[in-house]
């Protein structure tokens, strides 16, 4: 019965997605192509350039000792600090020597099955505008501050450069099981919202964490949250706060090992047995989790983001 999943679609142009195949009916502007790139990137004004200073310098105060090695050793490589928007060419340039990935600009998110197709070509499609002051300290669309400098350093560490590039093609097999919200919950709780155990602790290296300071701190020190060690199973059964803090955070013990637990597995049985909706609540703790820390939820049950509770 799998015979269409078994042919590895040809990614080098995009491949057809099958009538029974759902994607999210997009309307796609006029002025962009199949590929939903933009013609060229933004030309970002001198208070755009400003509030990207202002979002790096930030983080910069909040990420040693909290971002894992790996991302800043990603950030050490690129240019991301030198003042303004970084330029998408000569990011994709200093960015291509290292792995071979590109990053590409997009005018905001993309369907499913486009944004897999540039993973699986390793280009990244990054939000081609940036947020303003009033929205400085939270947005809910990626913006290029999110997609670059959140998800761009790790790009350049190799094993999880692959990993990436593996998720885009999982991506459309996952297309035609119809499973793509139990894929989207590995990338929740992996790309965007992953942790992992160093020898000095934990660490973050989702950009979802790190291209924020609050989640940056509440993820790796917090006692609200739960951390629990990967299992790829149990992840791809849990549901995910969209527009607040995490109440459980994921716990790689590195890179290889997250590649090995995904990319080096069959996933056609696992999406067979699972079930349409996610089992697991978000702040859920199972008996057969190898769990790191039991977390309070205090922030949450004193009522999350909107109300005066502080992210302790
Ligand atoms: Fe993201």
């Amino acid at each position: 019965m799998n015979a269409v999943t078994d042919i590895e679609p040809d990614f080098s142009r995009i491949p057809v997605v099958e009538d029974e195949v759902f994607t999210a009916p997009l309307k796609r502007p006029s002025h962009i192509g199949e590929d939903w790139l933009e013609p060229k990137q933004t030309e970002y004004d001198s208070e755009d350039d400003k509030i990207w200073d202002d979002l790096f310098a930030r983080q910069m105060e909040v990420l040693p000792g909290r971002a894992a090695s790996a991302f800043m050793e990603g950030l050490d490589r690129l240019d991301l600090g030198t003042g303004g928007v970084p330029d998408f060419h000569e990011l994709s340039e200093d960015l291509g020597k290292l792995t071979g990935w590109s990053v590409v600009p997009v005018p905001m998110l993309i369907p499913d099955h486009i944004f897999f197709w540039h993973l699986a070509n390793r280009r990244f499609p990054a939000g081609n505008f940036i947020r303003t002051r009033e929205t400085f300290d939270y947005i809910q669309e990626p913006d290029v501050f999110h997609d670059v400098f959140g998800h761009v350093p790790m790009l350049t560490n190799p094993v999880f450069a692959d990993y990436m590039q593996e998720y885009g093609r999982a991506g459309w097999r996952a297309l035609k099981h119809n499973r793509l919200k139990a894929l989207g919950a590995l990338y929740w709780y992996t790309v965007e919202f992953g942790l992992i155990m160093e020898e000095q602790g934990l660490r973050a290296y989702g950009a979802g964490i790190l291209s924020g300071p609050t989640e940056t701190v509440f993820s790796v020190e917090a006692k609200s949250p739960n951390r629990i060690m990967l299992d790829v199973d149990r992840v791809m059964r849990t549901d995910y706060v969209i527009s607040d803090l995490q109440p459980t955070y994921f716990v790689i013990e590195s890179f290889e090992d997250l590649y090995r637990r995904t990319v080096k597995r069959d996933f056609e049985p696992l999406y067979e047995s699972l079930p349409v909706g996610f089992t697991y609540a978000n702040a859920a703790v199972l008996d057969s989790d190898s769990v790191v820390n039991v977390g309070s939820q205090e922030y949450l049950l004193r009522g999350g983001r909107g109300s005066d509770a502080r992210p302790v």
